[in-house]
């Protein structure tokens, strides 16, 4: 089987990896390769692709919404998204869904099934592509309580409204969020601030957290960014975003092989790799 990832750059991906790893598990022979694009010219090289023979793919930054252009269909979770991360070519039908949220919840909800409940509140920080898929995947869920902050609230307005919940969700300032710490149940940073390496900035402070808040960070290098470890010098419980990586390549090989594996063991073997 042949199956790849598209993005760019990518050349540091840990995805070929993980991927290798859980076609080993499902004893399917294959491989997985990084097609690195570049962004003029994509449809063109989309032709390129067709040849390869993938059976399915991957689909990082900057693409992940360019790629639906070139979908014959689109997974209806991925529609309400905005954005495809997984591709299954079928009888050279290509059909686009999105695991990013679902590997984010289900990661979550191994990890501690306490904070999966409907009514607690959460704070979403940030509001690009991998925040639509988590917040889109939540309110899907049943949360009812989701307040989200980012430096541009327009991108806010731009990422709710598609969402048909009663309540709607509480759009406020990232200096509102640090203030409002103590009144979340749930954090989740899915900026891209804290990815450098050594990058001690951090998007908000946490002072005020309670103990056993869970907070969660999208950013896996570094696998402890600083916004994880004031949280957990606070007492906080910590969710760290090579569980997400993890979990949303796992549903994605579910959607290309119908195999779907226990992930248990692999997380240990992740962190090595990012350590
Ligand atoms: P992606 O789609 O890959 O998630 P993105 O759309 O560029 O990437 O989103 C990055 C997120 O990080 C956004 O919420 C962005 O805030 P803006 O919408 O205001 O741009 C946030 N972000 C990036 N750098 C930031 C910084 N220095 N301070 C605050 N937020 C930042």
């Amino acid at each position: 089987m042949k199956l790849g990832l598209i993005g760019n750059p990518i050349k540091h991906s840990l995805s070929p990896w993980i991927h290798n790893q859980l076609l080993k598990q499902a004893n399917i022979p294959g491989e997985y390769n990084l097609y690195e694009l570049e962004p003029g010219s994509f449809a063109a090289q989309m032709e390129l692709l067709k040849k390869e023979g993938l059976a399915g793919f991957n689909v990082t930054v900057p693409f992940k919404q360019k790629i639906m252009m070139e979908l014959d269909a689109v997974d209806e979770q991925a529609k309400l998204i905005g954005a495809v991360n997984t591709v299954k070519i079928e009888n050279g039908q290509w059909k686009g869904f999105n695991t990013d949220g679902k590997g984010f919840l289900n990661s979550l909800r191994v990890k501690y099934p306490d904070i999966c409940n409907a009514d607690r509140k959460v704070l979403i920080l940030g509001a690009g592509g991998a925040a639509k898929g988590i917040f889109h995947t939540l309110v899907h869920a049943g949360f009812e309580n989701i307040d989200i902050a980012n430096r541009t609230t327009d991108r806010v307005k731009e990422m709710t409204k598609s969402n048909d919940t009663s309540d709607g969700a509480g759009i406020i300032t990232l200096a509102d969020a640090e203030q409002r710490v103590a009144d979340y149940d749930l954090i989740i940073q899915t900026t891209t601030v804290g990815m450098k390496p050594h990058e001690e900035q951090q998007i908000i402070s946490l002072d005020n957290i309670r103990e056993g808040t869970v907070v969660s960070d999208i950013v896996y290098q570094p696998l402890m960014t600083a916004f994880l470890k004031e949280a957990a010098e606070s007492g906080a419980r910590i969710h760290q975003g090579h569980e997400m990586l993890l979990y949303q390549a796992v549903y994605a090989f579910e959607i290309w092989t119908g195999t779907s594996l226990d992930e248990h063991g692999l997380l240990e073997a992740l962190e090595a790799q990012l350590k």
